[in-house]
């Protein structure tokens, strides 16, 4: 598969164990115009075979444990990745990493809110944060907006649209994975305003509904169609994107 990645120097994605997490890996490494560095972080990388045996297959891979919810596997992934990048920033940030849970008003607890909310909407912001020293530095090196820049992709969903959780849109209840995927929404745009002087691009982008573990298999998408075209979307990133929600085929979404 060709996408314009070539100009991007460097990814990093959270989640990468499974899922689209590891779809964007499958894809990115095997491209004719990949980033030349790839790090795919998991929790748990020893039991991530598949991800182990996409780095071991193609080269400038690299797996790095990363637990999003964990301070100190944030820092010792920074120290990993700074180490990797050798002096080099980071060009793109995609955070991924989620929990989904369906809570419906009798079944939701604040333990299942906590949850969600502390991987969903508090990680991202905390992992953006640990990793900016990286993007500044790339940020450094560049005009406009894009990849070939900084960027920062979170992974949101359109069940996190206040707009769009309405009639048939509000069908599927989950008061948990809703309200995480809406904070998430708000993280971004804080997250945008505060780095836009910087130059660094912050968007906020809907993968679809994908047939993995957390979309369940009666989806629309397989991963392969979700993740080729939100790829091609990221890689076509610019300051018209900046601080925005869209979906995996470049459209706008109501917030
Ligand atoms: N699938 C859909 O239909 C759909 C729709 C809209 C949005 N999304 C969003 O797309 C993203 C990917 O979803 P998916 O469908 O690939 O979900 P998935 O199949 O359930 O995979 C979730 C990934 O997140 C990782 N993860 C969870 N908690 C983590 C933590 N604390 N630290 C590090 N990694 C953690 C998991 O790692 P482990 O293997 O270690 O558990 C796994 O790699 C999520 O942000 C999700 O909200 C998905």
């Amino acid at each position: 598969m060709c996408l314009n990645f070539r100009k991007c120097q460097s990814v990093l994605i959270t989640g990468a164990s499974r899922g689209l997490g590891l779809q964007m890996v499958k894809v990115l490494s095997n491209s004719s115009e990949r980033p030349t560095t790839i790090i795919a972080t998991a929790r748990n990388p020893i039991t991530a075979q598949e991800l182990q045996k996409i780095a071991k297959s193609y080269k400038g891979v690299h797996v790095v444990q990363l637990d999003v919810v964990n301070e100190s596997s944030i820092e010792s992934a920074f120290q990993e990745v700074s180490s990797i990048l050798g002096g080099n920033g980071l060009n793109c940030l995609i955070n991924n990493a989620a929990v989904s849970t369906e809570t419906d008003l009798k079944t939701v607890t604040p333990d299942k809110m906590m949850k969600c909310f502390e991987t969903n909407s508090v990680a991202p912001l905390f992992v953006t944060k640990a990793f900016l020293p990286l993007l500044q530095a790339a940020s450094a090196q560049g005009t406009d907006m894009g990849i070939h820049r900084a960027v920062v992709v979170n992974i949101s969903s359109e069940l996190g649209s206040i707009e769009a959780n309405w009639g048939d849109g509000a069908a599927f209840k989950s008061y948990s994975y809703r309200i995480s995927k809406s904070a998430l929404n708000m993280t971004t745009r804080c997250l945008a305003a505060d780095l836009e002087p910087q130059g660094i691009l912050c968007m906020a982008l809907h993968p679809g509904w994908v047939r993995t573990d957390m979309g369940g298999p009666d989806a629309d998408l397989s991963p392969e169609e979700s993740i080729s075209s939100l790829l091609s979307v990221i890689a076509d990133l610019n300051k018209s994107y900046h601080g925005g929600f869209f979906d995996y085929s470049g459209n706008k979404l109501p917030w």
